[in-house]
């Protein structure tokens, strides 16, 4: 069975990449997803703040002592979790697996973080996963501005490394297909679809919003479904499926869809890692089935370029389902 599988311009033995999360910030954990088939790891995301914050301490510690100053940094900045951390992270999975490591980086304004960038490809990073987290709540900020900062960020992080760029997204965009066109014009190596929010919730007993972070069920596949087929074939850029895979069921339908690459996290926090043998396991028992000898005889079969009925994909389907009522029962 060949599952070799063309992501970002790498090759990878297998199609299923194990998504950011805290899972793949142990060496350990990524060794076992390795071991366990996965085709690339992305590290968890070093954020936009916590670079930032230690640049600004840089330049005030060089403004109120000099250079010598530099080695008094915070002890807390220096350990995992800085941005000297992340790059011990990068470095030790680089020397741990032979897979692709993909670095991840999160942030929401062009700045100085941007630079890090450069830092990690020197770290050893194979690919780096941009994630702009960005919630436009300021009221008279238009949906253009929003899209130019994700292209200039974009832009930012391919003008500093040569090592391959993705750009995960949100799916809360007026017209995603157009948005990705640019990134893709822009230099994008691939997009991956989608981050997921993590919205507040309102606690009643206490009376104030609360933050939790809730694992994803199968349902959640739908809405990249839907865009990985959409833009399968019409874009340069690699396609990466992210949300809602619990079993190899999603990773066969997404792979259908036209995903190049499919990815997982809440699946693996709840199975751990060895469950990516269990996804691929799924997955090539599949193949079998249908007497498919490679990924490659599957994926794009089903998307919106090469269905008999497109509009499936289109408003015409949303017009028909309203219409008939029908309802798939025991989604979740
Ligand atoms: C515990 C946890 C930590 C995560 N950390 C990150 C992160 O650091 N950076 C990131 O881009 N996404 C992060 N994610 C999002 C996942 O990469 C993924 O996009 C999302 O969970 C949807 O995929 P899933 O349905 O397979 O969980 C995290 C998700 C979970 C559950």
């Amino acid at each position: 069975m060949n599952l070799s599988t063309r992501y970002l311009g790498l090759t990878l033995n297998t199609p299923l990449v194990a998504a950011a999360s805290t899972l793949c910030g142990e060496v350990g954990a990524i060794r076992r997803l390795e071991d366990a088939g996965a085709g690339a790891v992305v590290l968890p995301s070093i954020f936009q703040e916590e670079i930032d914050h230690e640049l600004e301490e840089v330049d005030r510690l060089l403004a109120e002592t000099g250079a010598e100053a530099l080695s008094y940094l915070p002890p807390g900045l220096a350990d995992l979790g800085g941005p000297e951390g992340y790059l011990k992270l990068v470095r030790r999975a680089r020397e741990a697996v032979d897979i692709p490591v993909i670095a991840s980086l999160n942030g929401a304004a062009q700045s100085g973080w941007v630079d890090y960038a450069r830092q990690i490809e020197q770290a050893g990073a194979s690919a780096i996963e941009l994630n702009v987290f960005y919630l436009p709540t300021d009221l008279s900020l238009p949906g253009v501005e929003v899209e130019r900062r994700h292209i200039a960020i974009l832009k930012a992080v391919k003008g500093a490394v040569s090592i391959p760029v993705a750009i995960k997204l949100s799916p809360y965009f007026s017209s995603v297909g157009h948005l990705v066109g640019e990134l893709d014009r822009a230099g994008a190596d691939g997009f991956v679809l989608f981050n997921r929010f993590y919205q507040p919730d309102i606690d009643l007993e206490e009376l104030k919003p609360v933050r939790d972070l809730r694992l994803s069920h199968r349902g959640e596949i739908r809405l990249p479904l839907l865009w990985i087929a959409a833009l399968a074939g019409r874009v340069k850029g690699s396609l990466a499926a992210s949300s809602g895979v619990q079993t190899a069921a999603e990773v066969v339908k997404y792979l259908f869809a036209g995903a190049d690459v499919v990815c997982t996290a809440s699946a693996l926090i709840r199975h751990g890692a060895g469950y990516m043998k269990t996804l691929l396991d799924g997955l090539v028992a599949d193949l079998e089935a249908r007497e498919a000898a490679s990924v490659d005889e599957i994926r794009g079969r089903l998307s919106r370029a090469s269905v008999a009925e497109p509009e499936i994909y289109d408003r015409a389907n949303y017009m028909k389902i309203i219409r008939t009522g029908h309802t798939a029962a025991g989604e979740l």
